[in-house]
């Protein structure tokens, strides 16, 4: 399979622009995927070197195929991106620039196999990392008490009934095993009283996936510890598909870009008095209109980046 059918890179013309890929710079994908970011800079910069992450062992494999012609200029490592700064090489040689295009591939939704796709009789599992990466989303469903599940509904889900959804789930559980998508599906549809449209049942699974894999956590825990790997000057580049995850991105950017974080009111500065560095993008920056007529599942992308200070 080449790279652009297991997953159509989005924007990779800003990324580029931001990272500004040159000389000998080492830089990181967190998201490596199908490769096709980590493709991109290693085209554009013939002396740079990529550390390709990614926590789904599939995924890795993909792109060891397709980046076969670079193979001395990138190196693979399966793990979560919050632990990818641990890597010795990243440790001592510093970053120029990372890349996270968060959240999954096409080829992750789109492959049955791996439980992520609310079509009938689908097996839910939905760990990006396989079967050694925790709880299941059939588990998940049938153990979490209800109030994780109201937060799986509700805030990544962003589904406005969810507390009703996640007392449905808790009370046919007891009768129903939810292996698969259609006992999710029957929850949904008793909630609201009808079928679900597509996209109401997009959402729910989208709060499960997040929930499953713990995503925000691992932003969360990610955005400090790969600022703290960047070189002098060196540029991390955030692609959020999700409004929360958006917010934690620009949240993080924004207090990295302060001068002063004392508590108000304090009446001298204690803090580091000073910017670790500058937020290069006021706003989000959207994909073009043509890039979503081409590739629908780039609407939602909004790209952030950050440089640190030289
Ligand atoms: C949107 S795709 C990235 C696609 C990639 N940029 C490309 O060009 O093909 C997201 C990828 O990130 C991986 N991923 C998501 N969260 C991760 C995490 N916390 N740590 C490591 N990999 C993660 C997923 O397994 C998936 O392969």
């Amino acid at each position: 399979m080449d790279a652009i059918r297991y997953h159509e890179p989005v924007m990779v013309g800003e990324v580029l622009g931001f990272l500004s890929p040159a000389g000998e710079g080492f830089y990181l994908d967190g998201t490596a995927g199908g490769g096709g970011h980590t493709r991109a800079i290693l085209d554009a910069c013939p002396g740079c070197r990529v550390l390709a992450v990614d926590r789904d062992p599939e995924a890795l494999d993909e792109c060891r195929t397709a980046l076969a012609a670079h193979r001395d200029r990138v190196r693979f490592l399966r793990r979560r991106f919050d632990k990818a700064v641990d890597d010795p090489e990243v440790r001592t040689r510093g970053l120029e620039g990372a890349l996270l295009d968060l959240g999954v591939s096409s080829h992750q939704l789109d492959d049955e196999r791996r439980g992520f796709a609310f079509r009938r009789g689908v097996v839910l599992d939905m760990r990006m990392g396989g079967e050694d990466e925790g709880a299941s989303a059939a588990e998940f469903l049938r153990e979490a008490p209800e109030e994780d599940l109201t937060r799986a509904f509700r805030e990544w889900g962003e589904e406005p009934r969810g507390r009703r959804l996640a007392r449905e789930v808790v009370r046919r559980r007891e009768d129903r095993s939810f292996d698969d998508a259609d006992d999710l599906v029957g929850a949904l549809a008793a909630v609201l009283g009808r079928a679900p449209t597509a996209q109401e049942k997009a959402r729910v699974f989208q709060g499960v996936r997040i929930a499953v894999n713990r995503e925000m956590e691992a932003l969360e825990l990610a955005l400090p510890a790969i600022r703290d790997a960047l070189n002098e000057g060196g540029v991390l580049v955030v692609i959020a598909y999700h409004s929360l995850e958006d917010r934690i991105v620009k949240h993080a950017f924004r207090e990295w870009s302060l001068s002063c974080v004392c508590a108000p009111g304090m009446p001298v500065c204690t803090c580091r008095g000073r910017p670790l560095g500058e937020t290069l993008t006021r706003k989000p920056v959207r994909p073009s209109d043509d890039e979503v007529s081409a590739n629908p599942r780039a609407r939602s992308a909004r790209l952030r980046a950050w440089r640190r200070a030289a």
